[in-house]
This record gives C-alpha cells, sequence and structure tokens, in this order.
C-alpha cells in the first residue's frame, strides 16, 4: 500500500511521520481546548478570590500608613470635611470622629491614661469611644477600619 506521494506504508519512516503530523494536531487541538478554559477560568477565580488581597472595599478612603502611627500612638486626619482620631493599639487601628458630642470641641488620645480626653469640659472617654465621665451625653462615632498593604483605609 502506498501514500498520496507514492512512498510505501510499509516503511517505518512514513508511519513515523504521519504520526508526528497526527500528534501535532492533537497538541494544537488539546492546546486551544486547554487556553480557552484557562480563559474562562481565570476571570471566574479572580473574582471569587478574597478582596482582602486586592485592596480596600469600595468607598472606602487611605488616610496614611502604618508606619505613621506608632503603637499606643494616634493621628488626627480629615476626611470628607470629618475630623477623626485614629489610635493605634498593638492589635488593631481604631477610627473615631475627632468631634465631642457634647459641644463640639476636637478631642485628644492621651496614650499613658489609655483614654480620649476632651480638653473643653474634662469629657473623657475609653478605647472604644464610651463615655467615662463628664458631660459628653453619647459616645463618639466610630468607622470601620481596614489595613492593605500597610495602608489604613477608612470608610465614613
Ligand atoms: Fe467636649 Fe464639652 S465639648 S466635653
Amino acid at each position: 500500500m502506498k501514500n498520496d506521494e507514492g512512498q510505501s506504508l510499509a516503511d517505518p519512516g512514513v508511519l513515523k511521520k504521519e504520526m508526528s503530523r497526527r500528534d501535532f494536531i492533537d497538541w494544537v487541538i488539546k492546546g486551544g481546548i486547554l487556553a480557552t478554559l484557562s480563559g474562562m477560568l481565570f476571570p471566574a477565580l479572580a473574582y471569587l478570590w478574597p478582596v482582602m488581597g486586592r485592596g480596600p472595599k469600595i468607598d472606602m478612603e487611605e488616610v496614611g500608613t502604618l508606619d505613621e502611627i506608632p503603637v499606643g500612638g494616634s493621628k488626627k486626619v480629615v476626611l470628607a470635611g470629618s475630623a477623626l482620631l485614629l489610635i493605634r493599639t498593638p492589635q488593631e487601628i481604631k477610627a473615631f470622629s475627632a468631634i465631642c458630642p457634647h459641644l463640639g470641641c476636637v478631642v485628644d488620645w492621651d496614650g499613658p491614661k489609655r483614654e480620649i480626653v476632651c480638653p473643653c469640659h474634662a469629657g473623657i472617654f475609653d478605647l472604644e469611644g464610651r463615655v467615662v465621665s463628664g458631660p459628653p451625653p453619647r459616645p463618639l462615632p466610630s468607622y470601620p477600619v481596614q489595613i492593605v498593604n500597610g495602608n489604613i483605609f477608612i470608610n465614613l
């Protein structure tokens, strides 16, 4: 038996050449299928991957970096016209309104005493923003904080 080029199919070199062509076509088809499946699977996995690894949730604003606030320290920032007090504990960053709910003075963090103080009428708040003493009628509003790659994000 002879092929289209007149070569004998009994010749082992001819069969090997035919098999190589088939293998090549098989690999092209399998590669195409794999590439198509990867193209469909990657976006699905990227969508399902946890948000923490990629960036903050939508509506969160960056207000600084962890390096700017030592453990036990604080920083005041203004975000969307609101004054905020950030406090760094050994475990987390806490964010409160820096405006006292009594008459609107700006509060400060007293690190050694671990309390938030209002200088106007001696209002004192604990590390959860609750009123400890003084005239403030309610706790300091607090805000969710998220740390992403050493950057601090807050959701007002
Ligand atoms: Fe803060 Fe009065 S304004 S205690």
